[in-house]
């Protein structure tokens, strides 16, 4: 054997999967409209991955070439333990970058234990600023702790934050530019989110309300120059420069700038299932196979090589049509 062979992921359209993103539970402190109905049932606790076998699971992964996991949820920080796992993680060698996709609702005390366990970057949500707009858009939020939060990270110095907030019509369209002044004020990106028609949800019609990233861009080219990049974080975000400033803004727009075949990712949800792609049912149980071949990694990651094989080409999101997917955004954490 070529001790210095590196193995790759590859799938049927010759995409390189590098980046598995992982979702630690379904449930949130949250209920954004757009990505819960009000009531919503969640997985049975005993049917989720311990975080033992989650750690496996990323071991294996790394194992075949992926260098970036990110932990997502639901939101991540609220299941029992879970630092554990970012210490754990942490700790793989072959892993370049550990992030963090979150609400913001738990940063101000764990902020400081996720940096300590090697997480260089962090994602916060954010669709408003103002409190009372922010508690309607996520149901039960608190604005002003997830600002302390965000705040909190700041002062740790990550290697990188990221703002990602879903633009809607009529709920939060008009406060693009307060958004991007907000991320320049704390010298930090900012990405925008057009919504994903990701299971059934109540409180909106999504086609009434979808936003374009070109009408986002329009409306901040009115107070802010913009200036394209070609940088690219290993996600489907676009980046602008801001110019004079040290904030880039992204736009991910699945529905008017198709990013699938650049698509380097998988997901696992905490079911333990390999999702293929967010907007398409193709999946293989992870779990069925380490609780069959406990310990046995080399079987783990021959049906995770398998998997690339059935890896869809992309998604065929249309916001006319009721959803096709009926598994919720909290269930892969996008
Ligand atoms: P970085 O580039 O590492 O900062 O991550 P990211 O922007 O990919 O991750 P983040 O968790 O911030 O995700 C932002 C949004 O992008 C989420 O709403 C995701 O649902 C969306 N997104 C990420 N990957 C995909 C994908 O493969 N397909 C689609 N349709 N959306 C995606
Ligand atoms: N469409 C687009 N983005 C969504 N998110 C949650 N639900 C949806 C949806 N239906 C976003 C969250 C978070 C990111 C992980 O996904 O706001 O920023
Ligand atoms: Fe929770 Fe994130 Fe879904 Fe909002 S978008 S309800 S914060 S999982």
């Amino acid at each position: 054997m070529n001790k210095t062979h590196h193995e790759k992921l590859i799938d049927k359209f010759n995409r390189h999967i590098n980046y598995v993103r992982i979702s630690v539970t379904d449930r949130c402190d949250f209920r954004c409209t757009y990505c819960m109905s009000e009531k919503m049932q969640f997985v049975p606790r005993a049917q989720l991955l311990t975080l033992e076998e989650i750690a496996f699971i990323a071991q294996a992964f790394t194992e075949l070439g992926v260098e970036k996991i990110r932990i997502t949820g639901g939101e991540p920080l609220i299941r029992k333990n879970v630092m554990q796992l970012f210490e754990n993680i942490g700790k793989l060698p072959k892993l370049k970058e550990l992030t963090i996709t979150t609400n913001g609702s738990k940063l101000l005390t764990l902020a400081q234990p996720l940096k300590d366990a090697g997480v260089q970057r962090i994602n916060i949500s954010l669709d408003s600023l103002d409190p009372e707009r922010f508690r309607k858009i996520t149901r039960t939020g608190n604005l002003e702790s997830v600002i302390s939060g965000i705040d909190k990270a700041l002062s740790l110095d990550f290697k990188k934050l990221k703002i990602n907030s879903v633009i809607l019509k009529n709920r939060n369209h008009d406060e693009v530019i307060d958004l991007v002044n907000f991320a320049i004020d704390r010298k930090i990106d900012i990405s925008f989110i057009e919504e994903m028609p990701l299971g059934i949800i109540d409180e909106h019609n999504r086609d009434e309300v979808y936003y374009s990233s070109d009408q986002i861009k329009t409306d901040l080219e009115c107070s802010h120059e913009l200036i394209p990049t070609a940088i690219s974080t290993g996600g489907p975000s676009r980046y602008y420069k801001i110019i004079d400033t040290e904030t880039k803004v992204g736009f991910i727009s699945p529905h008017s700038h198709n990013f699938c075949s650049q698509c380097n990712r998988v997901r696992l949800t905490a079911e333990g299932q390999l999702l293929l792609c967010l907007g398409q049912e193709h999946s293989v149980s992870l779990k069925k196979i380490i609780r069959k071949f406990p310990g046995d990694i080399e079987e783990l990651k021959n049906v995770i090589r398998n998997a690339m094989d059935i890896k869809p080409k992309g998604h065929e999101f249309d916001l006319s049509e009721k959803p096709i997917i009926f598994r919720h955004m909290n269930v892969t954490g996008g």
